[in-house]
């Protein structure tokens, strides 16, 4: 039988998937999985290396590949790519599972990523490309969520609670 990941953790680069990812898993008493450094690790180089390389596309289907085994394979938290929403199949295989959305302003988030060369979609214009891709990917976040956590003012442990209390 397939594992059932416990709870899945989504939103946008930057807003802290990781590091709330680690503290719910430990809340939780589970392993903590990242489906970033999953690719990295099985790729042998970066994100950003990858995107260079190869071009988004196929980066999106590499990371399809690495979110459909972490959720089949990963009983504990596990963090998904800002973009992994975007695929209609994941979103699908999202359904019926515990899915926090960590939202953030998005004034806010085009300074808390700031020129970080690290991602590459917003290598050029971070702000105006940040606006961009949160109109484009909202709804997606809100479509696979089953608790939407506001993540503006709050440190990581006020936001794991919130995501604590709200699962
Ligand atoms: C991306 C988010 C990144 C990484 C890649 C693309 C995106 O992950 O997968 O740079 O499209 O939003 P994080 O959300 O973990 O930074």
């Amino acid at each position: 039988m397939n594992a059932v990941t416990a709870v899945v953790v989504v939103g946008p680069m930057g807003v802290g998937k990781s590091t709330v990812g680690r503290l719910l898993a430990e809340r939780l008493g589970v392993g903590y999985r990242d489906t970033d450094d999953d690719i990295v690790a099985a790729q042998g180089r970066t994100i950003a290396e990858i995107f260079v390389d190869e071009g988004e596309p196929v980066f999106r289907a590499i990371e399809k590949r690495a979110v459909h085994s972490a959720l089949a394979e990963h009983d504990g938290v596990l963090a998904l790519g800002g973009g992994s929403v975007l695929d209609p199949d994941t979103r699908a295989l999202l359904a019926g599972r515990r899915v926090v959305y960590l939202s953030m302003d998005v004034e806010e988030a085009a300074k808390r990523t700031g020129l970080n060369v690290a991602r590459p979609l917003l290598a050029v214009n971070p702000r105006k490309q940040w606006r961009e891709l949160m109109e484009a990917r909202r709804h997606l976040y809100e479509e696979v969520a089953t608790a939407v956590v506001a993540t503006d003012g709050r440190t990581p442990e006020e936001v794991t609670q919130a995501a604590l209390d709200a699962l």
